[in-house]
């Protein structure tokens, strides 16, 4: 475990805050802060060594390095964003929107440990592998358990989903097209025979897919089965002709045609889990 610490501070309130964060914390090790930052949404806009929309935190990290009151300063646009003017990242050609957005769960003892976490950065996030997943498992209320590696996947009857990326609060990535490679989830749970013995039990299924980091999402079996929503529910490999970087894979999980933003999408994908929801 990484003991965090914490340098002196001249501004004597400062140094309570920290120290209350120390004590709510604990020992924190970078483990904790990657948990942190997935749990607050932070990898969803920024990499360790990347630009993605927002900067990567290595140019942050060298940017804030030697400032007094970094931390304090950082902790703040974390909480509260740095709308609506911005501080520039992106016309330094280093993000693609023009301010971050309030990250409204974020505690102020959060803030500050996820400053110092993003201060220390020196390349890629440190522990984001021990998230990527190499095999996924089908288990649950189904005649065939199934536990495939991404060559298996690969021998399923493959499928191009095509998305048109929309982010709301810009217009620098919207219209682009991506494409996803992958096998239905609507296959994958063919090949596993969901078990409903009763007349209504297949109205009843629900079909939970869950990440190595403990997020998860629920379709029912009328989606999959009976909507055309299934047709754009892809287990994916491969995006743009490539196969899945550590963020999000190696096996990944999108629904192509939710219509609101924030579509289900799984990074991370490890586990489908069929299940009668009621009786
Ligand atoms: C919706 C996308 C988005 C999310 C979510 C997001 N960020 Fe950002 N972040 C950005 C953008 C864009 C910038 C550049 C802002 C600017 O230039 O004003 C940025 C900038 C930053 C900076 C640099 C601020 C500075 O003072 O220069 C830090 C640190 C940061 N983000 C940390 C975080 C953390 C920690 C989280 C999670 C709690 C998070 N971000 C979530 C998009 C995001």
């Amino acid at each position: 475990m990484n003991l965090h610490v914490y340098k002196p501070h001249p501004n004597p309130m400062h140094c309570i805050v920290i120290m209350a964060g120390l004590l709510i914390a604990g020992q924190a090790s970078a483990a904790d802060e990657l948990d942190l930052a997935i749990k607050s949404g932070c990898l969803s806009c920024h990499r360790g060594a990347e630009k993605l929309i927002g900067p990567p935190y290595q140019d942050v990290a060298a940017k804030y390095t030697g400032q007094k009151d970094a931390t304090a300063k950082l902790a703040q646009h974390i909480m509260k964003g740095t709308g609506p003017t911005g501080l520039g990242w992106m016309k330094e050609g280093k993000a693609s929107l023009p301010f971050m957005p309030a990250n409204a769960t974020v505690k102020p003892e959060e803030a500050i440990r996820l400053a110092d976490w993003v201060l220390g950065m020196k390349g890629e996030i440190p522990g984001l592998l021990t998230y990527v997943t190499q095999s996924l498992s089908v288990t649950g209320a189904v005649g065939h358990k199934l536990d495939l590696s991404i060559d298996d996947l690969r021998k399923l009857p493959a499928q191009d989903l095509h998305e048109i990326t929309v982010v709301s609060q810009s217009q620098a990535t919207a219209g682009q097209t991506e494409t996803f490679k992958g096998v239905l989830l609507r296959t994958l749970l063919e090949k596993a025979v969901i078990l409903a013995p009763g007349r209504h039990d297949l109205k009843k299924i629900i079909i939970i897919a869950r990440a190595s980091d403990d997020y998860a999402i629920v379709f029912s079996w009328n989606e999959i089965f009976n909507s055309a929503l299934g047709d754009g529910v892809l287990v994916y490999f491969e995006k743009n002709g490539k196969p899945l970087a550590e963020d999000e894979g190696r096996i990944a999980m999108l629904s192509t045609q939710d219509t609101h933003l924030g579509a289900r999408h799984v990074r991370w994908l490890n586990a489908i889990e069929v299940r009668k929801a009621i009786d």
